[in-house]
C-alpha cells in the first residue's frame, strides 16, 4: 500500500503529521508500506528516511522534493520511481492508497479522480463526496436539501466581489454582526476571520480570497462546538456514529483557529460531550444523515453547533478529517471503543472490500 501525504495547499504540514501517526501504527506484518510525499510544488517523491513527520522546535514539517521522483501509477502497472540519476526503480504494484491529505488537490476529489483513472483503490470518499465536502457552498446546499439544519450564510463569488459589491455587502449586513468569513475551499481554519463591521468585512473577504476566489460569509452562532465522527461499516450495516465530543478552546483565540488546532495546547476535546441523551442521539443520527447525503465512504467528521437554546446546526463535514492519533476523529473513535491502530486497519479493509 502507499501512504500519500503533503500536497499543494495550506494544510500540507497537517497532512504530514497525520501520515506520521498512521506510519507509526500500521501493521507491517500485513501491509508493505510505501510512503509518498507530494511537495508544495506538486512533485511526487518517494519519502526518504530523513522525512520529518512531527513539529520540532515549533517548525512544521514539509515534504522535501529532492528525493527520488515518482512516476504516477496507471492501470495495474507498477509504481515506478526515478532516482537522482534518472534510473527507473520499480516499487511494486499498489493494492491500495491511503491519501492522508486535506484541502484542495488532496481532499477535494482531484487526487481521488486521479486514483480512479489509475484503477487503484483508496481510503475514504470518492470524487463527488470529496468535491462537495471541500466546497462549503455546495456542502451547505446538499445538507440543506437533505433536510439538515445549516446556519444562515451568503456566498460571494469572484465576480460578485469585483463588480457587484454593494449588493453583496447589503446581503451580508442582513445576516447581522459579527460574521465569520471563510474561503469556500480550504481547511484547518486557514484564511478564516471574524468581522464585526463593513471595514473588517472587506479585509476579511480579501484575506479569504487569498485562498479561494469564492468566499462564504456565515452568521456567527453562539453556542457550543460539538463534533461527531462517522465510519462506514464493513458489510451491509449502515454507517456508525461515534460518541460526540465538545471542543473547548482556551487562551487567547477568537475562535477554533489554526494555532489552537495544531500549535500549543489550547484545545481540548471532551468526550462524551455533556449533552442530554435525546440531543446526543439526534446529533449522531444527523451525523450519519450528513455522511449519506454527500455519499461519503470510509470516514468523515461532522461538526455541529449546539445553540444556547438547545438547537443543533450542522457547521460542516470533513471527508478526510485531521488524522493524527491526537486529532478529533481518532480520539472520538478511541472513546467509542475503536483504538487508532484498529481504525487505520478498518479504513484500509473498507477500501479493499
Ligand atoms: N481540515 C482539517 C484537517 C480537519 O478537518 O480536521
Ligand atoms: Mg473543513
Amino acid at each position: 500500500m502507499a501512504i500519500l501525504f503533503g500536497g499543494r495547499n495550506s494544510e500540507h504540514a497537517v497532512s504530514i503529521l497525520g501520515a506520521g501517526s498512521v506510519l507509526e501504527v500500521i501493521d507491517r506484518s500485513r501491509y508493505e508500506v510505501i510512503p509518498i510525499g507530494i511537495a508544495r510544488d506538486g512533485r511526487w517523491v518517494l519519502a526518504s528516511g530523513d522525512q520529518r513527520y512531527a513539529i520540532e522546535g515549533g517548525e512544521l514539517p514539509s515534504v522535501d522534493a529532492r528525493g527520488a521522483e515518482l512516476v504516477l501509477p496507471s492501470g495495474d502497472g507498477p509504481l515506478v520511481a526515478r532516482d537522482a540519476s534518472s534510473v527507473p526503480v520499480e516499487l511494486g504494484r499498489v493494492d491500495v492508497v491511503f491519501p492522508v491529505m486535506h484541502g484542495p488537490f488532496a481532499e477535494d476529489g482531484t487526487i481521488q479522480g486521479l486514483l480512479e483513472m489509475a484503477g487503484v483503490r483508496y481510503v475514504g470518499s470518492g470524487v463527488l463526496a470529496s468535491a462537495v465536502g471541500m466546497d462549503k457552498a455546495y456542502m451547505k446546499m446538499v445538507l440543506a436539501a437533505s433536510g439538515l439544519p445549516v446556519g444562515p450564510y451568503v456566498t460571494i463569488r469572484d465576480r460578485d466581489w469585483r463588480v457587484d459589491r454593494d449588493r453583496v455587502l447589503k446581503e451580508v449586513q442582513e445576516l447581522g454582526w459579527p460574521v465569520f468569513v471563510k474561503p469556500a475551499r480550504a481547511g484547518s481554519s486557514q484564511g478564516i476571520s471574524k468581522a464585526s463591521d463593513l471595514e473588517e468585512l472587506e479585509r476579511a473577504v480579501e484575506l479569504a480570497r487569498e485562498h479561494d476566489p469564492k468566499v462564504l460569509v456565515e452568521a456567527a452562532i453562539t453556542g457550543r462546538e460539538i463534533e461527531c465522527a462517522v465510519l462506514e461499516s464493513l458489510g451491509d450495516e449502515p454507517p456508525q456514529a461515534s460518541l460526540p465530543g465538545e471542543i473547548l478552546v482556551h487562551g487567547d483565540h477568537e475562535f477554533y483557529d489554526f494555532e489552537a488546532k495544531y500549535v500549543g495546547d489550547d484545545m481540548s476535546l471532551v468526550v462524551p460531550a455533556d449533552l442530554s441523551g435525546g440531543l446526543t442521539e439526534d446529533l449522531r443520527a444527523m451525523a450519519v444523515r450528513a455522511f449519506e447525503a454527500l455519499g461519503c465512504e470510509g470516514l468523515a467528521r461532522v461538526d455541529f453547533f449546539c445553540t444556547d437554546d438547545g438547537r443543533l446546526l450542522l457547521n460542516e463535514i470533513n471527508t478526510m478529517p485531521g488524522f493524527t492519533a491526537m486529532s478529533a476523529a481518532p480520539q472520538l473513535w478511541e472513546a467509542t471503543g475503536l483504538p487508532y491502530a484498529e481504525l487505520v486497519d478498518r479504513l484500509i479493509r473498507l477500501a479493499l472490500e
